[in-house]
């Protein structure tokens, strides 16, 4: 644990259900909270109106990113792989250059993103992510691809980041915060299920975790099967 500075922070990506979870666990932590989303989207964020600003506009516009990083102590940032215009790996590049130095990042993205490697999978989640990412592109909805360079790119800086990496989610009531390992493939992650506000408050917890700096952590409920079974210290791989 450390940090306890943060005041302020930024979220890229806060309409969204996992963006609107974070924007509500920011302000209960009292938090100042600014939220950038497309400028459509900015009704889905009525119900926060008067407690947070909004800054409209696409996320991987650097001149958009560049406002509503000032000043921010922390930046939680949803990495989506939509569109093939490189829209994950543009607004990556757009918070690691324009957030304040020493500021903590908080990156969004799935079990399919490997940091090193020594991640191992089942047969069915690769043929699961290799039928998305094909399916995705066939319908030029959704690039996986720009979200492996956009989480490469974070890898590669020497900012404070984190990468918080979520299995298959689901709604429901918060199990409190999730359990998380080094790598996937260990043993404590094997239900392969997080509610999505506690991938939320993952993320808001993250902000005040130096033991989380520079860490990718794949999480699993920490009510699930195989949390309750293994839950134990994070796997280490030689
Ligand atoms: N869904 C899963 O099962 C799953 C599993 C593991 C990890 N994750 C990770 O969890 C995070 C959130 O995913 P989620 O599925 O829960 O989605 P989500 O929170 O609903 O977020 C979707 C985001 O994508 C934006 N978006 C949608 N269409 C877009 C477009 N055409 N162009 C630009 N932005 C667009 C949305 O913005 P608007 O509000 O403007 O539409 C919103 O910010 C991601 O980092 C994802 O990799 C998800």
């Amino acid at each position: 644990m450390g940090t306890n500075h943060v005041k302020k922070v930024c979220i890229v990506g806060a309409s969204g259900k996992l963006g609107q979870y974070m924007v509500r666990h920011a302000l209960e932590r009292g938090y100042e909270v600014v939220g950038v989303c497309r400028e459509r989207s900015v009704p889905k964020l009525a119900s926060f109106e008067g407690r947070m600003t909004v800054i409209p506009g696409p996320t991987n516009d650097p001149d958009v990113i560049r406002q509503a990083v000032t000043g921010c102590d922390g930046v939680l940032t949803v990495l989506v792989p939509w569109g093939v215009q490189q829209y994950a790996s543009s607004t990556a590049q757009a918070v690691l250059d324009h957030a304040p130095p020493g500021a903590r990042l908080v990156f969004s993205c799935g079990w399919h993103i490997t940091r090193d490697g020594k991640d191992t999978y089942s047969r069915t989640f690769r043929a699961a992510v290799r039928v998305a990412a094909l399916l995705g592109k066939l319908v030029r909805a959704v690039e996986i691809d720009d979200q492996v360079e956009a989480c490469r790119r974070v890898f590669a800086s020497d900012t404070r980041w984190t990468v918080v990496r979520g299995s298959t989610l689901e709604e429901g009531e918060s199990q409190g915060l999730p359990v998380w390992s080094r790598y996937v493939g260990d043993p404590v992650l094997a239900s392969n299920l997080t509610r999505r506000v506690d991938f939320a408050l993952f993320m808001v917890e993250a902000l005040t975790d130096d033991s989380l700096v520079q860490e990718a952590p794949a999480i699993v409920g920490r009510r699930t099967p195989s949390a309750l079974a293994h839950a134990g210290g994070p796997d280490e791989r030689a």
